[in-house]
């Protein structure tokens, strides 16, 4: 089982079974190799971070991609419950940040600022 620390509760929260599996389908299959979160990974598909809940692709479109694969990324053979899984775990990534610094964040020098 694995525990995330959460900054706002000050506390370790369980994370739940279908995202952890859904991790798991996502380290299987070498997602990362072709995908970032967080702005981090391959770049050979784009940035997954914030997907879900991008209001023209979300967790419908998604699947398609998924499950089928295109001429460009592979079709991996997952099976439904694994689908579901590692779109759990994408709607969980989504949820816990962002896959881009906002512009306001980042100082003229180049460096971050800590709101
Ligand atoms: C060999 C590289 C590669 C791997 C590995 C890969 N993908 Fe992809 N993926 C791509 C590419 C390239 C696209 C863009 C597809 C296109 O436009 O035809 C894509 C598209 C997607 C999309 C739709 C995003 C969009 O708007 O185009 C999702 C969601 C996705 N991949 C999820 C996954 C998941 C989950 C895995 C692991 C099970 C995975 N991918 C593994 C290359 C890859």
């Amino acid at each position: 089982m694995v525990y995330i620390y959460s900054k706002k509760d000050t506390s370790f929260q369980k994370v739940p079974e279908e995202v952890n599996a859904g991790w798991e389908v996502w380290q299987k299959n070498n997602c990362q190799t072709c995908h970032q979160l967080y702005g981090l990974g391959g770049y050979m598909g784009p940035d997954l971070t914030n997907m879900s809940s991008d209001p023209h692709k979300g967790p419908k479109y998604m699947r398609v991609f998924i499950k089928y694969g295109t001429n460009k990324m592979p079709d991996f053979h997952l099976n439904d419950t694994e689908v579901n899984q590692v779109l759990a775990f994408l709607k969980w990534v989504d949820q816990s940040g962002q896959n881009r610094v906002k512009a306001e964040s980042v100082h003229w020098t180049g460096t971050y600022i800590i709101q």
